[in-house]
């Protein structure tokens, strides 16, 4: 297969006068035969094929039409800079528009508060039409072309997004791709027995497929939603519903829905996205006998919908929403030949989730033994890195490591979940979330709540709030520095703690996940100086995201180099600018003082720590605090 990712090669070549329209006709033509080769991959012999197909690239002329000047004016810019948001000078924020400040204009008149914080990137959380009152969140869009009203209109959202681009920042949407709402008009005319859209689903007349299916597919919300079909007693059918009953599973064998929804992607690119987080993109193809997680042909439609994108808005950029294993997270960026044509952006969630595990266990062996592990992923690539966001912690690291550690991973994970979640535990304020007989479960809870800080304010404890700023701190700290794009969870920023109120909400009480879905708390937020605890948090954070904007090696040039140290307290890595100025950072993930080696920087050499102006030279063993980080560079 060709590869399209060379194309910011070729348009540097070209002379500087051609317009906008002829770049899209050398798009078009270069990615024609790609996305026509994939199209076949999957639908050869599908009797819709030519019809589909026909409509498609109709499709990708008339968005690409109506996309506007300026947008088009970006997306050259753009494709001549295609690791764009690989910058250190990206960082992003998190949040419900609702949540946050109610609606799109709330959340406009809070753009000086996302600019005081260094904030540039902004993920609004599902913004379009859901029925009421259950949504999963926002997770089950009824209209693809509508917003949800409560939030305000499209052109609210259109000029909400022009703001922030003339404010230099940039807007990350949810698209839920693997399932629509049981109330879009599509499911209604399904449910009213319309042939055409029965076709959009998956339709059972008796248990036997589902059985079969059921086989090989994990169930993800086992206490809430167990199952994965939803039986219609009116139709007397039953329909493949992977998440809620109210989620229908779209069906991409049918080349008709894939192309719709194409479409509606487009529609949005041209509502003023920069980045679309594709949702839940791990399950998009199912069959019988294999596995529903990370099937190839998932690769292959994530693959269109990638190339389709280049041809029409080249300036957009794709996050892979796929909690996976980490072999199978860096196929996401597309294998072999089809390197730079998949998603450009994934979720660094094994990190995310062993960052918990190290914290709870004071010990970097697993996290250190598991990023040695994760294969290498191309260039113009890069990471969301985090430490918090709206769902559970999954505790999903391999069994295998754990155990070439020497220790059982259930017991393992039990230990963990004890530490965090029970009260006479340590001093995490979590829940667990979906647990299994054997107890094994998934996590929820704020980063201040799981971090201590809850429990410490709680007992007026000034020594526990200490350590709990502390393990915020070192969270941030590695979030802005590892390489990739560093996603605050908003909230995070003033150490919000768990927010219980979700358990009056009847929509919501069943679901623990809104226990770290709190209301911005505006008051703390506008008035820090009368909360010194959570100023010192904002504070921080906000000085080092002024810091990381001046640190080019924390861009993401795949440069990002683990180094064993030797104390297993420690996780040291090095970041090095395309200059090959170095940047050693130095984690301590135990709530006491240890020492690091000098040898991988060099013994006597002076070294600066950029985050304190601090400058040493190094002896033998070096004094680290407890929970600090340091990012320490050669001082001359
Ligand atoms: C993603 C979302 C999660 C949602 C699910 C179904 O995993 O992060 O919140 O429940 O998709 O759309």
């Amino acid at each position: 297969m060709q590869q399209a990712y060379k194309l910011s090669r070729l348009y540097a070549l070209l002379d500087k006068n051609r317009t906008p329209e002829s770049y899209f006709h050398i798009r078009l033509g270069s990615n024609f035969p790609i996305i026509l080769d994939l199209f076949e991959r999957l639908y050869s012999t599908h009797p819709y094929k030519k019809e589909a197909f026909e409509n498609l690239i109709e499709i990708l002329i008339n968005r690409h039409l109506e996309r506007s000047e300026e947008q088009k004016k970006l997306d050259l810019h753009r494709s001549k800079n295609p690791n764009w948001y690989s910058s250190n000078e990206i960082v992003g924020m998190m949040l419900y528009t609702e949540r946050f400040n109610q609606n799109f204009k709330g959340l406009e008149e809070k753009i000086p508060y996302f600019k005081k914080l260094g904030i540039n990137t902004l993920h609004l959380m599902p913004f379009l039409d859901v029925p009421e009152p259950e949504n999963d969140g926002g997770y089950a869009v009824r209209n693809y072309r509508e917003t949800n009203p409560k939030l305000g209109s499209m052109e609210d959202f259109e000029n909400l997004a022009k703001n922030l681009h003339q404010n230099g920042m940039n807007v990350i949407m949810d698209f839920v791709l693997n399932h629509c709402a049981d109330t879009h008009q599509w499911a209604i005319k399904a449910k009213n027995g319309d042939e055409k859209y029965k076709e959009y689903f998956y339709f059972f007349k008796d248990r036997t497929i589902p059985d079969a299916l059921e086989k090989t597919m994990l169930e993800i919300f086992p206490d809430t939603a167990p199952g994965n079909f939803t039986w219609l007693e009116e139709q007397k059918e039953w329909v493949m519903t992977l998440f809620h009953h109210y989620q229908w599973d779209l069906n991409y064998k049918n080349p008709r829905v894939l192309v719709e929804m194409i479409d509606n992607m487009l529609f949005l690119a041209n509502k003023g996205v920069d980045i679309f987080r594709l949702d839940a993109v791990a399950y998009m193809w199912k069959d019988i006998g294999r596995f529903n997680q990370n099937l190839p042909e998932v690769h292959t439609l994530l693959q269109i919908f990638k190339m389709c994108g280049q041809v029409v808005a080249p300036g957009i950029a794709y996050i892979a929403e796929a909690i996976v294993a980490p072999e199978e997270i860096v196929k996401y960026f597309g294998e072999a030949e089809a390197e730079g044509n998949e998603c450009d952006i994934a979720y660094n969630a094994t990190f995310m989730a062993l960052s918990w595990e190290a914290i709870a266990s004071g010990n970097t062996d697993l996290l250190r033994k598991s990023m040695y592990s994760v294969p290498k992923k191309p260039m113009n690539t890069t990471w969301i890195n985090y430490a918090r966001c709206h769902d559970d912690i999954g505790l999903g690291f391999e069994d295998k490591l754990i155990q070439e550690l020497g220790k059982n991973p259930l017991m393992h994970r039990l230990y963990m979940l004890r530490y965090y979640c029970d009260e006479q535990g340590t001093f995490g304020r979590g829940k667990r979330f979906m647990q299994e007989p054997n107890g094994n479960a998934r996590l929820s809870g704020s980063m201040a709540s799981l971090c201590g800080l809850e429990k410490a304010l709680e007992e007026k404890n000034d020594f526990q709030i200490h350590l709990a700023q502390k393990r915020i701190h070192l969270q941030h700290a590695i979030i802005l520095s590892l390489g990739g794009i560093p996603m605050i969870y908003s909230g995070d920023e003033i150490a919000s703690t768990n927010f219980y109120n979700y358990l009056n909400e009847s929509d919501k009480k069943h679901d623990n996940r809104w226990l770290h879905r709190p209301m911005m708390n505006w008051d703390i937020a506008e008035n820090l100086e009368k909360y010194p605890i959570q100023k010192s948090v904002f504070e921080n954070l906000k000085k080092m995201i002024s810091l990381r904007k001046e640190i080019p090696a924390f861009a993401d040039n795949n440069d990002l180099e683990f180094i064993d140290s030797g104390n297993s307290h420690l996780l040291v890595f090095k970041k090095t600018d395309k200059k090959g100025e170095h940047v050693w950072v130095i984690c301590n993930f135990s709530e006491y003082e240890t020492t690091f080696p000098s040898w991988f920087i060099g013994l006597n050499k002076n070294v600066k720590n950029l985050l304190t102006d601090e400058q040493f030279s190094l002896q033998y063993q070096n004094f680290i605090g407890r929970y600090d980080v340091l990012w320490l560079t050669l001082s001359t």
